[in-house]
């Protein structure tokens, strides 16, 4: 199935699926060239995502959506996607139940239950580590010191973050992007990856990897670059600044 097929494929043919959540042009989801994003080299695994196709009504069409319409064709014609806050806010009210749903098919419990979390980002910023698209971050009960960043400290084992994501494409679309989450793990599970589970669960709901688990090697790369802080801030990047809630 198409959600199976490995992200490294389906870049080297160039080809970035597109699902048409929010406008007409593809009504069966199908694949555009490549956009690329800010120039950046994008990671291993980004950038490129299943196509899911779309049914029924267009989640976006309704007014409510629509300040500076994220969903219509504001940034229509830019090679790079932005999108100011507003639109952002948005962008994610529209997108945000198709997420949830997307990633509760996994039946992961993160999947399920992270919506109800705590968050700790003020809007979905763009990120170009997890293929230039739009995050937010949740953490759980048991991770609460995340709301402190750099000075958070290691986290307690079953601390869990979620990390949801959306696309925008050149024409303004918005459609769901992965899931990414970190579990922390009792002491022993991993020592490479300092005891963190790290698991890609993609828009149609099919978990792409875990550590220790099904494809873990298709995760690795969350480890080698998450890695860096594994010293100094147990792993955890945090966000930008102005993307922080207080
Ligand atoms: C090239 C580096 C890089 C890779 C690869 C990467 N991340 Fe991240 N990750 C970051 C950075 C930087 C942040 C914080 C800033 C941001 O969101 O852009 C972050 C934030 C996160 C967060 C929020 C918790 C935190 O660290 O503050 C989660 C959850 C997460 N990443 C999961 C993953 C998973 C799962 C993968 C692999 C599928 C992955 N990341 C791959 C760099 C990376």
């Amino acid at each position: 199935m198409r959600g199976e097929e490995p992200l490294q494929s389906m870049r080297s043919r160039g080809l970035q699926p597109v699902q048409s959540l929010c406008g007409e042009a593809s009504p069966r989801g199908g694949l555009q060239p490549v956009q690329s994003v800010r120039g950046q080299e994008p990671v291993r695994g980004g950038g490129l995502q299943p196509v899911q196709p779309v049914r029924g009504a267009n989640p976006c069409a309704a007014a409510a959506c629509n300040p500076c319409n994220p969903c219509g064709p504001c940034g229509a014609g830019a090679v790079a996607v932005k999108l100011t806050d507003a639109e952002s806010v948005a962008a994610y009210d529209c997108i945000m139940n198709q997420m949830q749903a997307a990633y509760a098919k996994s039946g992961d419990p993160i999947a399920k239950s992270y919506a109800g979390w705590r968050r700790y980002s003020r809007t979905a910023y763009q990120s170009d580590t997890h293929g230039g698209r739009f995050t937010q971050n949740y953490a759980n009960a048991a991770a609460r010191a995340y709301g402190a960043f750099e000075d958070s400290g290691p986290m307690p084992a079953g601390s869990q973050m979620a990390k949801d994501s959306f696309t925008v494409n050149a024409k303004g679309q918005v459609g769901v992007g992965p899931l990414f989450t970190m579990e922390k793990m009792q002491a022993g599970f991993n020592a490479e990856s300092g005891d963190w589970r790290y698991t890609l669960i993609m828009p149609n709901g099919s978990v792409f990897g875990t550590t220790k688990g099904k494809n873990a090697a298709g995760v690795q790369f969350c480890i080698n670059c998450h890695g860096a802080v594994s010293e100094d801030q147990d792993s955890m990047f945090f966000l930008p600044d102005e993307y922080r809630v207080n």
